[in-house]
């Protein structure tokens, strides 16, 4: 069980990462959207953990980089040819842009700093929300409710 959380979290974050590289720009609305459901997928074993789960460091640091490469890539893949389609991007991330991309930015930071401080179940409790708390900050001001 513990060590299908791990395999499971390294593929995630592999995905995520493929995802980035290999899909083509032409369709940013899919590429985004794939990096955020990979995002997702990685982080689904350390919210188990949160709620009891037992630790293991490898799913967390195969969620970090997903977060990494999710905060580093994000801001490409908004261009304004991607307003309308199958997104639940709000018109509001063209109009104030630098909050949006500052909001990837800090993703990125925030992820980066907690692959060196978390080292163990404390340090994981201790950090790890925060993290979920840039998905929660972006999401409240620019993705449509479902
Ligand atoms: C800087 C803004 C931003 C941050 C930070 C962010 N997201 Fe998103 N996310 C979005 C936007 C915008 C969409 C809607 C994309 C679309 O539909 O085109 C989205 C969509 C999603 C989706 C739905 C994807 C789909 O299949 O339609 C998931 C899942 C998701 N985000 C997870 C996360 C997680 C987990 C985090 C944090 C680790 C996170 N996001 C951080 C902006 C953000």
């Amino acid at each position: 069980m513990k060590s299908n959380w791990i395999v499971a979290g390294i593929l995630m974050a592999g995905a995520a990462i493929a995802a980035g590289s290999v899909m083509a720009q032409s369709d940013p609305i899919a590429q985004r959207k794939a990096i955020m459901k990979a995002m997702g997928d990685a982080g689904r074993a350390p919210a188990a953990m949160l709620k009891g789960e037992p630790f293991a460091l490898a799913p967390v640091q195969a969620a970090l980089q997903a977060m990494q490469a999710a905060g580093k890539q994000g801001p490409a893949l908004f261009p304004d040819t991607s307003k309308t389609g199958d997104t639940a991007a709000l018109p509001k991330i063209w109009e104030t842009r630098n909050d949006f991309n500052a909001k990837f930015a800090k993703l990125e930071k925030d992820a980066t700093e907690a692959m060196s401080t978390i080292k163990d179940e404390a340090s994981f409790k201790a950090v790890y929300p925060a993290l979920l708390r840039d998905c929660g900050a972006c999401h409240s001001d620019y993705r449509a409710r479902r």
